[in-house]
């Protein structure tokens, strides 16, 4: 018998090029953009792990069904063909095409959401939350206490503390609850899953109470992966399988297709029920689009449908979620803090560890993303007190329990050498910078609202031309 082996089950058929800018321009350019790596042009940077979202590459077959995408304004056959294919994946019977992830929150949110309502669920992703609060209402986070920190294993961190949920559905009263969201994988929390358990008690305490449970599906097949590799009994069902019990306790779904359905741009809303149905129409008319298209051409639709069947296939998750683990492995090796357990997305490292002299208001997980920029042309991503932003009642900044710089790891687009090399990046930053670096950033411009996007930062006391203060 021969050996078991890393199987990858791809092959690249197109390329394209990237370029490592000298260091000196790295550092010019950073500079220009205010330290904030969203305002670099793409070209300025070698390694994008900015996001997984919408950046994986497309298969032959999904460019091939593109080809026949059919264009029709109403009733298209892309259409239909994406609708059934979702309710084979995930059961749902009905489809509203969306632009993206938000897209669908936002036209969830305008028929569930009145004022003064909550939502309780599990690390509710920013944008998400943002809706919640333009509609109104308040997104609660009821997530497990294991899942705010960073360190100690538990195998689903993104599993909602059921206790919590109910006191707070009591506390607030059933009838101002909008919904409850469940997020899988949890984005904010670590990438972390949520147990099959989990998501059939949430069920079973909606229905005491008779609410509606959402699945926010953005990493759906990430889940049922773990959920098939860590939760007792499952080990021997089939990734279809798991999906679908996973959804069979919901009512709807809302989708980043950007993520596990494996296109550049695309989401939907999905629902079982008529009536809710009937009512989605109308704000997606307004906001999206005729309800048969929503912001979607029918090659999108054509290349989700397919994108849906790729990404449940176990050897392509297998792969993906192990060379996640492959790379987390080389950063844990060399002592770099990170989330543990590993999620499947991203490795998220604990900025708060990584710069131990650094203060935590001195933003260290984006410190960190600037280092690594400089360092090596590597482009991550903070999600911390940047991207927490403001209590919208008082005005204070909010602490988050973690301050972390998230490498994220686009789907069949870079090779374990990529990741490699961004390892020894993060690695010479670490020792060179980890424990000497005593100032982080601070504002220069905090821009309103959704502020990571477009603030700018300085180097507290960086009178070294960026360098930071070293100890
Ligand atoms: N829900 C989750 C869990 C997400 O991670 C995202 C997006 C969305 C909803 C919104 O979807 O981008 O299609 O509008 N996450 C991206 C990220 C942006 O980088 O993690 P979208």
């Amino acid at each position: 018998m021969s050996r078991a082996r890393q199987i990858i089950p791809y092959k690249a058929k197109v390329v394209e090029p990237i370029a490592l800018l000298p260091y000196e321009e790295r550092v010019r350019r950073i500079e220009a953009c205010g330290n904030n790596l969203f305002r670099l042009a793409s070209h300025d940077v070698y390694i994008d792990l900015v996001t997984d979202s919408g950046t994986g590459a497309l298969s032959a077959a999904q460019m091939g069904r593109m080809m026949i995408g059919d264009e029709a304004y109403a009733g298209s056959r892309s259409f239909f063909e994406m609708e059934r294919q979702i309710r084979e994946t995930m059961g749902y019977r009905y489809t509203i095409p969306t632009h993206q992830g938000r897209a669908a929150e936002r036209v969830l949110d305008f028929v569930l959401i009145k004022k003064h309502m909550i939502v309780p669920g599990n690390s509710h992703f920013d944008t998400t939350k943002a809706h919640i609060e333009f509609a109104g209402g308040r997104a609660i986070d009821c997530t497990i206490d294991a899942g705010r920190s960073s360190t100690g294993y538990h195998p689903f961190k993104g599993d909602v503390d059921l206790a919590k949920l109910e006191s707070v559905i009591r506390e607030y009263g059933p009838r101002h609850v909008a919904y409850i969201l469940m997020t899988v994988t949890c984005n904010s929390g670590g990438g972390q899953p949520v147990s099959m358990e989990n998501i059939r008690e949430v069920r079973r305490i909606a229905d005491q109470y008779g609410l509606l449970v959402i699945l926010d599906a953005a990493r759906f097949a990430e889940n049922a992966w773990f959920i098939k590799h860590r939760e007792p009994g499952y080990a021997t069902k089939t990734i279809p399988e798991i999906v679908a019990e996973m959804c069979s306790y919901t009512d709807a779904a809302i989708m980043s297709a950007k993520k596990d359905a494996l296109v550049p741009m695309g989401g939907f809303i999905a629902v079982r029920d008529d009536l809710l149905y009937e009512r989605l129409k109308a704000p997606t008319i307004l906001f999206e689009g005729f309800y048969t298209y929503g912001g979607m051409s029918g090659a999108d639709m054509e290349a989700l449908a397919q994108g849906l069947r790729e990404v449940t296939e176990e050897p392509y998750l297998t792969y993906r979620i192990g060379q996640v683990k492959r790379f987390g492995e080389l950063l844990s090796a060399a002592g770099v803090p990170l989330v543990e357990p590993l999620g499947g997305h991203a490795v998220f490292i604990d900025a708060r560890r990584f710069f131990g002299n650094v203060p935590e208001d001195e933003f260290p997980g984006q410190l960190l993303c600037v280092e690594l920029y400089k360092e090596g042309g590597v482009r991550a991503v903070e999600v911390g007190s940047v991207l927490i932003g403001r209590d919208p009642d008082t005005g204070e900044n909010i602490r988050p329990n973690l301050d972390l710089c998230r490498i994220t790891i686009p789907r069949r687009v870079y090779t374990m050498e990529h990741l490699e090399y961004v390892a020894d990046v993060v690695r010479t930053v670490f020792e060179e910078k980890g424990q000497r670096m005593r100032h982080g950033l601070r504002f220069e411009v905090e821009a309103p609202g959704i502020r990571h996007f477009a603030s700018t930062f300085r180097y507290v006391r960086g009178a070294d031309g960026g360098t930071g203060d070293l100890l």
